[in-house]
């Protein structure tokens, strides 16, 4: 089965309009020419526009990196699916790990996002991952199905089938640690059998599933060639745009 590759990039809280302009300007340049690899940024919220307005016509992709689970109201300091849809983003970044640790995110939070922005029209990358402490406890397995029950509760299959999976190891998160590819593809293996075990079969076919933490020039090729990496989820390394196209270039 073959999945179109998929590289993103999670700027986080850096680049503001002016900076997060140039580099988008820059990856719209290099990307002319691709058509093979799917590639998305997601500025931090107030970048976004000058974001847009420069990726126009380029085919790379906008994204917001958290969205509230209400759309419009009182909810002040937050963020809206359809305000971002309306501001040119196709995506939303949803349950990354900095979300859960620093805001206390709980799958139920995260379930209830991936339905927002999927009503709002964004398609989401859910990110899932486990800790240090979990995966020397051997617990990574069960941490990561019980995220994905917690996650995808009452999305049905054809919604599941559309969303993207971000596997992020925390203790790889911009710490330089990367996974090795043998210890990525297995878990991306375990997360598409549960897939295969939860939705009838073209759901594990067409889920991608994205590795992060600590995806760089030098690492990327091995990563990406592991037949259940469909891509990669670049955080530090996205922020440097020659190396971010060259990682779009390895995929
Ligand atoms: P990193 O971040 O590439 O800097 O490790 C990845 C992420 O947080 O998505």
């Amino acid at each position: 089965m073959s999945r179109r590759p998929f590289i993103a990039g999670n700027w986080k809280l850096n680049l503001g309009p002016g900076a997060a302009a140039s580099v988008a300007k820059f990856i719209a340049e290099m990307n002319s020419g691709n058509h093979d690899v799917d590639v998305t940024v997601f500025p931090t919220a107030l970048s976004i526009p000058s974001v847009v307005a420069a990726l126009q016509g380029s085919g790379v992709e906008v994204g917001i990196q958290d969205i509230h689970t209400k759309t419009e109201g009182a909810y002040t300091g937050c963020n809206s699916s359809t305000f971002a849809r309306e501001s040119g983003c196709t995506r939303a970044l949803i349950g990354h790990s900095e979300r859960r640790t620093l805001f206390s995110e709980a799958d139920e939070v995260v379930n209830e996002k991936i339905r927002t922005v999927m009503t709002a029209g964004l398609l989401p990358i859910v990110c899932i991952g486990e800790s240090k402490s979990d995966r020397e406890a051997e617990r990574h397995h069960a941490v990561i199905s019980k995220q994905l029950t917690g996650a995808l509760r009452d999305i049905n299959a054809d919604q599941v089938a559309s969303i993207v999976l971000a596997y992020e190891p925390v203790w790889a998160i911009g710490t330089g640690l990367t996974a090795t590819p043998d210890t990525a593809q297995s878990m991306h293996k375990y997360i598409r059998n549960w897939l295969y075990e939860s939705y009838p079969r073209y759901v594990g076919d067409a889920v991608r599933i994205q590795y992060g933490g600590s995806v760089n020039i030098s690492n990327a090729k091995s990563l990406l060639s592991c037949p259940d990496i469909d891509g990669a989820l670049v955080g530090g390394a996205s922020l440097n745009p020659s190396d971010f196209t060259d990682i779009i270039r390895q995929a």
